[in-house]
């Protein structure tokens, strides 16, 4: 097979390159295409544009195939620990025991913040969303470690302190948005109990984390744990790619992921949800309601940029939730309407032709509530999740020698030269 391009432009015939992934995607490079012609690519929303080369995380969303690092999402989810996972997204390898135990420490004992920051949750009203006090206070870590501010150097413990402190902010952020004092992390408890008791023991009584739960926060964040080029890795990679330190680019990400059409789509399908069940609209109202273009109305958790097949993530999620409300004897009927949308819409010629699917986001919310986490908080559990793949995304990035800062290009559609009119003279 010819490992070039040809294209025609205005009578001229140019070569192209062909670059073939190690799963056999095929790119055509244009990066010389305006050198070479004059001429640039046009692609709103980066539909069809690859911006990097990258061996973190494998996406065929024809076949809802999903690895991190070569292993699929299936296999991880049922055997790995979220930290465990963090390190194979970090460093492309599964852990050795020894590397195992020095990362789970470094984890452990960068779990604090600087008693000055803490302060900081103070000045938010007990209004403020999360993820606004989130993305400021993860910024606000750079001005605390100034020597993050050379992105060359100490990546590694940046990443560590950030790996261990986004959960502590979190759960103090929920700590403040409902009045309790502040818990502080306990050494002895893993990763994912420790962000449990931050966010659910008081000072007034004794809290166990409960071993089912914490196995599920586990999954739940190892299935968002990366996603490759998605909108808030884009927005990382892109804010980072001018040297901005990481604290800076995770933060971007951050308010990147906060949209309903990205991460706050979890909080969003729990919304939707909740106003079927106040107004009693059934699955068949609401998703002619969908259908008509007018209503602006959309089927949350449903569809993806990537995904024309069932998400691979939400397969587990679907059966996680059941399980997991069935262990706790909870029956949850919001649980039972997801499904029954879930059917009405997936045997909808309209879904059926633009092949939409249930998306990470249809289910994951059922679970993070049955976990007592507030519903304002869950782009915050995806933020916690997506973590690690945001930094290995930004790691990697520093780490390619022919890395160059972002810089899209336009076509411009503006008037085109004319003068300046005096205050007065304009009409
Ligand atoms: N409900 C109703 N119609 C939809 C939906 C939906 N959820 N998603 C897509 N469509 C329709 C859309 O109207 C369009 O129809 P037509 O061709 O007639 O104009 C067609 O499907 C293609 O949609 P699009 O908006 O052009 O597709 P996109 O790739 O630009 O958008 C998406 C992807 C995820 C933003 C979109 O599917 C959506 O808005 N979904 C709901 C929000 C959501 O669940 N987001 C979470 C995504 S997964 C987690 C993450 O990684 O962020």
């Amino acid at each position: 097979m010819s490992n070039t391009a040809k294209l025609t432009l205005e009578g001229k015939e140019y070569e192209l390159p062909v670059v073939v992934g190690s799963e056999n995607e095929k790119a055509i490079d244009i990066t010389r295409l305006r050198a070479q012609t004059g001429y640039i690519t046009l692609d709103t929303g980066y539909m069809n544009t690859g911006a990097t080369r990258s061996a973190i995380t494998y996406l065929d969303g024809e076949q809802g195939i999903l690895r991190y690092r070569g292993i699929p999402i299936e296999d991880l989810a049922e055997k790995s620990t979220f930290v465990e996972t963090s390190y194979l997204l970090l460093h492309g390898e599964l852990p050795t025991q020894e590397q195992w135990k020095r990362f789970s420490n470094l984890l452990t004992y960068h779990s604090m913040i600087h008693e000055d920051m803490i302060r900081f949750f103070d000045g938010y009203p007990a209004t403020a969303h999360p993820m606004a006090i989130l993305s400021s206070m993860v910024c606000s870590l750079s001005a605390y470690y100034p020597e993050s501010l050379n992105v060359f150097e100490n990546m590694d413990m940046q990443s560590t302190r950030l790996l261990s402190k986004l959960r502590t902010i979190a759960a103090f952020s929920y700590k403040k948005s409902v009045g309790q004092p502040m818990m502080y992390p306990q050494n002895h408890l893993s990763y994912c109990a420790n962000f449990l008791h931050m966010m659910f023991a008081t000072p007034a009584e004794r809290y166990e984390p409960d071993p089912d739960m914490v196995r599920a926060l586990n999954i739940l964040l190892i299935l968002h744990a990366d996603h490759e080029q998605n909108c808030s890795t884009s927005t990382v990679r892109l804010v980072g790619s001018s040297q901005a330190n990481l604290f800076a680019s995770v933060s971007a990400g951050i308010c990147a992921l906060w949209g309903p059409l990205h991460g706050g789509a979890n909080q969003a399908v729990i919304e939707m949800l909740e106003e079927m069940q106040q107004t009693k609209l059934s699955c068949k109202e609401f998703v002619s309601q969908v259908k008509d273009k007018k209503a602006k109305v959309r089927l949350m958790g449903f569809g993806h940029r990537v995904y024309k097949n069932y998400d691979p993530r939400a397969k587990i999620l679907k059966q996680m939730a059941q399980v997991i409300l069935n262990k706790k004897g909870v029956n949850d009927p919001m649980l039972q309407l997801a499904q029954e949308l879930e059917e009405a819409a997936l045997s909808d010629p309209f879904f059926i032709e633009r092949k939409l699917y249930p998306n990470v986001d249809f289910y994951s919310g059922l679970l993070y509530k049955a976990m007592g986490i507030p519903v304002n908080m869950f782009t915050v559990m995806f933020a916690i999740g997506r973590l690690p793949g945001w930094i290995a995304q930004c790691k990697e990035m520093m780490e390619d020698p022919e890395n160059k800062i972002g810089r899209p290009r336009q076509i411009y559609t503006g008037p085109t030269e004319r003068h300046y009119t005096a205050l007065a003279d304009r009409k």
